[in-house]
């Protein structure tokens, strides 16, 4: 580990995935990851660390810099985020869009794109995403958009931002078909995280990128899991900054070991999708009314239901899920009411998974691995049993 300083207002410590790195920071201690997407933008990332956040964009040399977010996040943390501006002479020009699942559409990203266009932006200018995944997904599509690209700074405010869809290059909004069904991989110039913004999210929103954590446990790091087990005996409310910090930095080095191995999650990366095409067809069928990770909750356990009957993981890895995910963690498991198995068959089929006879997931082996047969991280799964396991969870 080196620190490394590049001006007089930004010091860092460059830190890796690799096992045995300590995973605390003290507040205002600055850690600089290696992202190994492709491409690869760095991630600062700390506990009240925003001080440093106009040292970095001075660095980039934009002509103008537009902050986009929402109008809650803009009276919160406005003031915070804009103080190390003056400092290094730079005008900011703030754009508020609203960022539900309803609105990550096209006509929301052509309302910002030509908000940004008429507020002259340029070929030289930045744009900051400040808020959840949602809103960074939009704004990461814009950016990429405009005069085919112009710089992209992402700040995530959610602990899935944080955590999880920031490390991804992947922006994209909705569809009338399905989620995240229009967009393109984009990389911002780097990624900046600051758990001190995560103190105002309502615990529903935490609880989905624990899931998230978790996750990364089942398919890669039996420890994770453990980990999980233990800190999530403590209220969730009752988190410090340091406790959401360690765990954040926990999970992201979770799936950076994972993207190092597979930066284009075509190959062992597919293993980020477990549970995942259970869930999202509920989300999608539910508009968003059960957020991303209690919906992959959910396609967890259904996965593990799946793995269990073709026979590869034991009752007792099952019921794991249920007490971690249900008891632990205290989520609703059902499918919800409104959402019947023939919905959500016809929606994994147009899943981005989707293949001729039969559809496609990705099955634990044991905790901490993937099956992997031939070569292939997701499982063609006959129709007829997905559907007698859908039927019978439905019924549980
Ligand atoms: N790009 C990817 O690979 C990827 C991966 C996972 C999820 N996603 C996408 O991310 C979205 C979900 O993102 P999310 O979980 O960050 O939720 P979100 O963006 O939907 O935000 C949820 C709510 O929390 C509010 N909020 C955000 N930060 C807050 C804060 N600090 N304090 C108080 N409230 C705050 C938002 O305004 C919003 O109302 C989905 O659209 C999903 O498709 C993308």
């Amino acid at each position: 580990m080196t620190t490394l300083t590049t001006s007089s207002s930004i010091s860092f410590r460059e830190i890796s995935s690799e096992p045995g790195v300590s995973h605390l920071l003290a507040a205002g201690e600055m850690v600089r990851l290696k992202t190994h997407l492709i491409p690869d933008p760095p991630y600062y990332f700390g506990n009240r660390i925003t001080g440093q956040l106009g040292g970095l964009i001075k660095e980039q040399n934009p002509d103008r810099v537009y902050l986009v977010t929402n109008q809650m996040l803009l009276d919160l943390y406005g003031a915070e985020l804009q103080k190390s501006f003056p400092e290094n002479n730079l005008n900011v020009t703030v754009i508020t869009i609203e960022d539900t699942e309803e609105t990550k559409t096209f006509k929301t990203l052509e309302h910002l794109c030509e908000t940004l266009v008429g507020q002259n932006v340029s070929k030289a200018s930045l744009v900051i995403g400040f808020g959840g995944g949602c809103l960074t997904n939009i704004v990461g599509l814009a950016s990429a958009m405009i005069f085919r690209g112009i710089r992209y700074v992402e700040i995530p405010t959610t602990l899935m931002g944080v955590t999880d869809s920031s490390l991804s290059n992947k922006q994209a909004v909705n569809g009338r078909h399905g989620k995240n069904q229009f967009g393109v991989y984009y990389g911002p110039v780097f990624l900046f995280g600051d758990t001190q913004f995560l103190m105002s999210e309502p615990v529903g929103g935490k609880k989905s990128a624990i899931v998230e954590g978790i996750k990364n446990g089942w398919i890669s790091d039996p420890s994770l899991v453990d980990y999980f087990e233990a800190k999530l005996q403590t209220d969730l409310k009752d988190y410090t900054e340091q406790d959401i910090t360690e765990l954040s930095l926990k999970i992201i080095l979770s799936k950076l070991e994972i993207l190092k191995a597979d930066p284009t999650e075509k190959k062992l990366g597919m293993i980020l999708e477990y549970g995942h095409t259970f869930g999202h067809a509920m989300e999608f069928i539910t508009k968003g009314a059960i957020t991303h990770g209690m919906a992959v909750a959910k396609g967890m356990c259904i996965a593990a239901e799946l793995g269990n009957r073709l026979g590869y993981i034991s009752r007792e890895v099952v019921d794991r899920h249920y007490r971690i995910f249900g008891e632990t963690l205290g989520l609703d498991l059902n499918i919800p009411a409104n959402v019947s198995v023939e919905e959500m068959l016809h929606v994994m089929v147009s899943d981005n998974k989707k293949t001729l006879g039969g559809t496609k997931f990705v099955l634990l082996e044991r905790v901490g691995k993937c099956l992997n047969p031939d070569g292939d991280y997701q499982v063609k799964v006959p129709a007829e049993i997905v559907k007698a396991i859908l039927d019978e969870y439905k019924q549980r």
